[in-house]
């Protein structure tokens, strides 16, 4: 029986592109108790650049905490996510930490590692789970916070107009925290004045290569649009490409709000392509080791920790930009 079992756990973690990194050897399921720690960490995939900057901060910090990190890729598919929480779990790594692709669909994995006794940190992405219990603690930005600041800079820049504004939109991820957060904390903003209509929104799955796919679509459909809102900054980028293919000028017969703030982000800003970004910041390890190690240790952490993030206007992105890390 125990063999098979193991044969699942190998099969499953082909699928998930296992790869140690940050010291070999782990699994000790010390619990801390000589010191030492692995971690098993379940990232989405590496669909934008935000995700490579989050990838590379989480690396780099288990290095720098001394913490031995068990990293896997599940190419933005939750069955991988789930596979690989099950090894990590077999493996009695002493955390468990993911960002979770969409928000439904984990208890059943999250009372296994609860009754293996292994604690469980959101990072990033939430789930929907009631049963709070299930994990330590979630850090990572508040999304919805960000889809408003998007709709309050859209609302402002037209304040004084009197004809309709026809905004498209391109979605995260469906099912996803920051795609259904994004998009509720926008439509809140925008929704309490009519004038704001958005006339297209669709899932863009935070690729560039879907948002130039989705936006070309868009603009065939829709001779008039005046703004388009990306989920994230790679679906804004490939959308420029669209639109530049359509003979029309991004950031001036288009306006573009997008969020994260990634380097190519703040480029496009900077040039004039890009109106606005929300920031997002993908530099969570350092904090997220921190927390690791309190919880591996049983102390009390609070249940959620909020990421500190700001907004860039095209001016303020050409001072940000020699300095920023991503
Ligand atoms: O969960 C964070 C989001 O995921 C980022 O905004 C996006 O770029 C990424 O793919």
């Amino acid at each position: 029986m125990l063999k098979r079992i193991s044969m699942l756990v190998v099969a499953g973690l082909a699928a998930a592109t296992l790869t140690g990194c940050g010291g070999g050897g782990g699994g000790s399921g010390s619990g801390g108790g000589d010191g030492s720690i692995t971690m098993g960490f379940s990232q989405v995939g590496a669909e934008s650049g935000w995700r490579t900057a989050n990838t590379k901060s989480v690396q780099e910090s288990a290095k720098a905490a001394g913490i031995t990190l068990k990293f896997s890729d599940a190419q933005q598919k939750q069955e991988n996510q789930i596979k690989a929480i099950r090894s990590y779990i077999q493996q009695k790594v002493d955390v468990i930490a993911f960002s979770p692709v969409v928000e439904s669909g984990w208890d059943t994995v999250l009372k296994e590692a609860k009754n293996a006794k292994i604690p469980v940190i959101l990072t990033d992405r939430a789930v929907d789970s009631k049963d709070t219990s299930l994990y330590k603690t979630f850090l990572g930005s508040d999304f919805v916070e960000e889809g408003r600041k998007a709709g309050k800079w859209l609302v402002e820049q037209y304040k004084d107009a009197k004809d309709p504004v026809n905004i498209v939109e391109l979605q995260g991820t469906t099912g996803s925290a920051p795609a259904n957060d994004r998009k509720a904390g926008f439509q809140e903003v925008v929704g309490a004045d009519p004038k704001f209509r958005i006339v297209a929104s669709q899932t863009g799955d935070f690729t560039r290569a879907k948002g130039k796919e989705v936006m070309e679509a868009f603009l065939k459909a829709n001779p008039d649009i005046d703004v388009l809102y990306a989920h994230n900054d790679d679906m804004g980028l490939g959308a420029i490409e669209a639109i530049e293919g359509a003979g029309k000028v991004p950031g001036k017969d288009i306006k573009i709000i997008t969020v994260d703030a990634v380097h190519d982000g703040m480029q496009a800003l900077a040039d004039g392509k890009i109106n606005y970004i929300v920031e997002c910041s993908p530099l969570l390890g350092p904090q997220l080791m921190d927390l690791a190690k309190k919880v591996v240790k049983n102390e009390s952490v609070p249940a959620r920790v909020v990421t500190e993030e700001t907004t860039f206007t095209q001016e303020q992105a050409k001072t940000a930009l020699p300095s920023r890390k991503y």
